[in-house]
């Protein structure tokens, strides 16, 4: 039975990832690397919430409890016994192969270690542990309380017995599970980023401008964003990772990422988290 849920990185998706387990209900706890990118990511879970509330979607009784459910930590061994921690740090494997073993020391027997990797080898993050068939993948999206799909990632190593209580876990966030094998960029990335990357050289291209290109999708496809506020959206850096970690697998040109996405993230346009991507988001920060 999962009492107790852990999460590593209370980042745009780590955040999202314990609030969502918060307000479903379980024990959550929420590590970070300082006090400083935890209060802040503590701080947006506590607006969020604050913001349902003046909605009228949450009572002041479930806000109460929902705070009460959530602690923060910089700690890794206050994961000792947790059922399922959920790592959501930084898409660099080395970091996560770094904290899969400590995980796998740390956390009792039995417990589930799930990433929320959008395109990286769970297996191997699995092959790190002495628990490989209870690693799998759970990918949310951003934003990761209200988007209903999570991907189950299975690797070859992953057993039917950790799927199914992945497979209960996810319906019990109220999300609707899809179950993708472990290769780059799962189901949805597979399919999402060439859109992304096509957008981008279009616009390198001077084919449309940017708003323009946006607005065709918005409105010629019904999408509820164009490509490039989803870009801003979801991170460019994020965008870039994912490409780079497709392209790496399957050498197809169709993920190469283009050379105005490479500089805009060298240059620190991440997209709306940091201020400015194709858009700007100054006034608003
Ligand atoms: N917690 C709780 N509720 C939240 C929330 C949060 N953190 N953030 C937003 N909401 C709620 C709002 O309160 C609002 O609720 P009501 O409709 O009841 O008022 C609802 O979500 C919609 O939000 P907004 O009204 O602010 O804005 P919107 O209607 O324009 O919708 C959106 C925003 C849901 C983000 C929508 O634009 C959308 O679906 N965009 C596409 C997002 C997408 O494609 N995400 C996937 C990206 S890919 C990815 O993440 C994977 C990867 O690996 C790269």
């Amino acid at each position: 039975m999962i009492r107790k849920v852990g999460v590593i990185g209370c980042g745009l998706m780590g955040g999202g990832i314990a609030q969502t387990c918060a307000q479903s209900g379980y024990e959550t706890i929420v590590r970070e690397v300082n006090q400083e990118f935890l209060d802040r990511g503590m701080a947006r879970i506590h607006s969020a919430w604050e913001m349902m509330t003046n909605k009228g979607k949450l009572t002041q009784g479930q806000l109460e409890e929902n705070r009460s459910r959530l602690h923060g930590t910089l700690n890794l061994e206050d994961f000792a016994d947790c059922d399922i921690v959920i790592e959501a740090v930084l898409e660099n494997m080395e970091e996560k192969l770094r904290i899969f073993p400590a995980l796998d020391r740390i956390v009792k027997p039995g417990a589930l270690l799930l990433s929320n990797t959008s395109s990286l080898s769970v297996t191997q993050m699995g092959a790190v542990t002495k628990r490989p068939d209870k690693v799998c993948g759970l990918h949310f999206f951003n934003p990761a309380p209200v988007m209903k799909l999570v991907e189950i990632v299975r690797t070859i190593s992953t057993s039917d017995e950790t799927i199914s209580t992945v497979r209960e876990f996810a319906l019990s966030l109220g999300k609707t599970p899809v179950l993708a094998k472990d290769t780059a960029g799962f189901i949805v990335n597979f399919l999402l980023i060439p859109y992304l990357i096509a957008a981008i050289r279009m616009l390198e291209n001077g084919m449309a401008t940017k708003e323009d290109i946006d607005t065709a999708m918005k409105l010629g496809c019904g999408y509820p964003m164009g490509p490039f506020t989803l870009l801003d959206y979801v991170g460019l850096d994020t965008t870039l990772w994912a490409a780079e970690a497709i392209y790496e697998e399957y050498k197809d040109p169709l993920y190469a990422p283009p050379p105005l996405l490479r500089r805009m993230v060298t240059s620190g346009m991440y997209g709306k988290k940091s201020g400015k991507g194709f858009y700007d988001y100054t006034k608003s920060l």
